[in-house]
């Protein structure tokens, strides 16, 4: 009975259930005794003229079974949780049970996961067992934010590509997943001057990429760009050991418009992904970690 935030109700749970087990005991006794009754074992009730209501003791097997009811509630609610939030003296819980049989799952597919972790990350992406085992943990932990292909949407980043704001070493990778990330970057208006400063910056950043849509306000931009060069480097190629992306390069992880990258200046990001390494086992992050690898083209991957 964990469900209860508080022990508010235990007792009135606890109340009623041995109350109504109680009535159940006082009908089968009240019912049990014989009423008075007519020389002709009737309790002389008639009606329709002639119908007469007999008066004959419950059957024996009916009460037999109604005690056994009642001493079976009252066992079953001693070994086991019912009576408000009392775990019962076997100990046993729905929450209980499923880690149990979670464990003997785990435990079932441990020697296989062994045997991949003694391989290198790199060389299990050409694995087809695990492969197929990592697809299908990325398509129940990690395809919520990051799209069943990978391909990640706005403020989620595109696994499959060769751009990586902490990089794509697998050591890197196995960090991402199993640590999380944490990506934040300050409001930087004020280091940067009033809203006119910020839009030539700003076009000054897009002219990295050649996105720029007007050259007169980016050259301005260029000499703020120094307030954003510790993080972003001084040609903005980014920085993996901050997560900080590379801004000359098109892909853009917040929207590539003037508009969004005026915004992020203005009120800095914050973006998280969560740390796994308390839901998924190790062995679990070591494949995800090579399923996650193969995504990308595999020239890339040779690179590194
Ligand atoms: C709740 C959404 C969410 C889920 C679920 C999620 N991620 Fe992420 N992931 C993110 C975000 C957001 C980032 C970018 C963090 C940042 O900007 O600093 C990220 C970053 C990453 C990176 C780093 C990418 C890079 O360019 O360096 C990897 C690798 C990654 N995720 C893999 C996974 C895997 C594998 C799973 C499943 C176990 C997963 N993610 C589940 C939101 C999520
Ligand atoms: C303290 C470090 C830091 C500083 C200083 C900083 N940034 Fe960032 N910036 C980041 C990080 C980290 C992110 C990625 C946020 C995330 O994980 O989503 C980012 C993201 C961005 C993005 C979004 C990139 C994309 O792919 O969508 C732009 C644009 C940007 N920064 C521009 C700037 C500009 C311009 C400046 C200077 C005024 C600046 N940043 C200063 C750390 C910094």
């Amino acid at each position: 009975m964990s469900d209860f935030v508080s022990g508010f109700w235990s007792p009135y749970v606890t109340i009623a259930t041995l109350a109504a087990i109680a009535f159940c005991l006082f009908l089968l006794i009240a019912n049990s005794r014989k009423p008075p009754t007519t020389a002709d074992n009737t309790t002389g009730h008639v009606w329709d003229g002639d119908l007469r209501e007999a008066n004959n003791p419950l059957p024996r097997w009916w009460v037999g079974l109604f005690v056994i009811t009642i001493v079976f509630g009252l066992i079953y609610l001693w070994m086991y949780p019912g009576l408000g939030d009392r775990a019962g003296s076997l100990g046993w819980s729905t929450a209980g049970q499923h880690d149990a049989e979670a464990r003997a799952l785990t435990d079932q597919i441990a020697p296989v996961y062994a045997a991949f972790q003694a391989k290198p990350v790199a060389s299990l992406v050409s694995d087809p067992q695990a492969r197929a085992i990592g697809e299908r943990l990325f398509l129940n932990n990690c395809a919520q934010c990051h799209g069943s292909d990978g391909r990640g949407a706005k403020g989620f980043p595109n696994l499959t590509d060769t751009d990586w704001l902490y990089g794509n070493g697998p050591e890197q990778i196995v960090q991402s997943i199993a640590k999380g990330r944490h990506g934040m970057m300050p409001p930087m208006a004020q280091a940067v001057g009033g809203a006119a400063e910020v839009e030539q910056l700003a076009q000054y950043v897009l002219s990295l990429s050649g996105g720029a849509t007007d050259a007169v306000k980016a050259e301005l931009g260029k000499s703020k760009f120094g307030a954003c060069a510790a993080c972003h480097g001084p040609t903005g190629q980014g920085n993996q050991a901050l997560g900080a992306p590379n801004l000359s390069d098109t892909v853009w992880l917040h929207g590539g418009g003037l508009q969004s990258v005026v915004a992020i200046i203005n009120n800095g990001k914050d973006n998280q992904m969560p740390a796994w390494e308390r839901k998924l086992t190790e062995g679990q992050i070591h494949v995800l970690a090579a399923y996650v690898l193969g995504l990308s083209p595999p020239a890339e991957r040779a690179a590194r």
